[in-house]
């Protein structure tokens, strides 16, 4: 098992049609939609700004920017055709918002096109950050925003207590959950190495509640990689994902991802 966004396009239909069924509970997430919401906010005031988001999925975050205060445009790419398909049909309400066919490490717009560029859980999924960073450079005009958000996937715990079996689920789900779990830690050079300047950096802790659907999905995929992997039998696969049903009823059940953001600007 690895990363499954990072090979989109050649994904079973129904897979990809359960991903996106996925970004679309994600996007109604009370905690997801106050990280999304404050993480904007970065941005500052804009004005009839046309906004690029790479990596878009089913568009659930360009819908909420297009009708964001100051952004006259909004773009989403991606190079999943279910999810491209599905955006239009889910965004066609809104006004001055569209969808295109692309990967984001060959951006089908022009140089200097966009005044803000958005990665949203997406740059953690290409192989090639770099060409993606590179291109998001080379759209975004002079001064224009560039803003990165995604999990820090090292970051992921099950523990309640030392040498908590559960962990065993977070570190495997680490090394298949993203193209890369260090992404955040490392983004700060990748950014200012391509000549961005950054303005602001920032961590955001999504913790378990009463409804840990979510984090449960992320151990239940690092129980089944382990199966897939041979270390552990269906016998204590089963039990990994019992012991954290088990915790919720009781209570007890503890899951956080720490995800972070970066907010740099385009100086040439
Ligand atoms: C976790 S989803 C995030 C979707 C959306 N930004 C959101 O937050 O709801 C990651 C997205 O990255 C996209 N992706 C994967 N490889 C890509 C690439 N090379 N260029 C652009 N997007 C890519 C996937 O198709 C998927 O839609």
């Amino acid at each position: 098992m690895s990363d499954l966004y990072a090979d989109i396009i050649n994904l079973p239909d129904d897979i990809t049609n359960q991903i996106a069924s996925v970004l679309e509970l994600r996007a109604t997430d009370p905690q997801q939609q106050s990280m999304s919401t404050s993480l904007l906010k970065d941005l500052g005031t804009l004005d009839n700004a046309k906004v690029l988001e790479i990596g878009c999925g089913t568009g659930a975050i360009a819908r909420k920017i297009a009708i964001w205060p100051g952004v006259a445009e909004t773009v989403g790419l991606d190079p999943s055709p279910i999810f491209v398909n599905q955006a239009c049909n889910l965004g066609k309400e809104f006004k001055s918002l569209r969808f295109v066919l692309g990967d984001g490490t060959d951006v089908p717009f022009s140089d200097e096109s966009f005044d803000v560029v958005i990665f949203h859980t997406t740059l953690c999924h290409i192989p090639d950050s770099q060409s993606a960073l590179l291109e998001a450079y080379r759209v975004l005009r002079n001064n224009g925003q560039l803003l990165i958000f995604d999990g820090d996937y090292s970051s992921i715990t099950f523990s309640i207590d030392n040498n908590d079996p559960l962990q065993i689920c977070a570190q495997e789900a680490q090394s298949i959950i993203s193209h890369d779990s260090f992404l955040i830690q490392t983004l700060s050079k990748k950014v200012t190495d391509i000549g961005f300047f950054v303005i602001k950096q920032r961590s955001f802790g999504y913790i378990s509640e009463n409804d840990s659907h979510y984090l449960l999905t992320v151990l239940d995929r690092g129980a089944d990689s382990l199966l897939k992997r041979g270390i552990v039998s269906t016998f204590l696969a089963k039990a990994l994902k019992d012991e954290a049903r088990y915790r919720l009823k009781n209570g007890n059940f503890f899951g956080r991802i720490v995800y972070g953001s970066i907010l740099a600007r385009k100086q040439s």
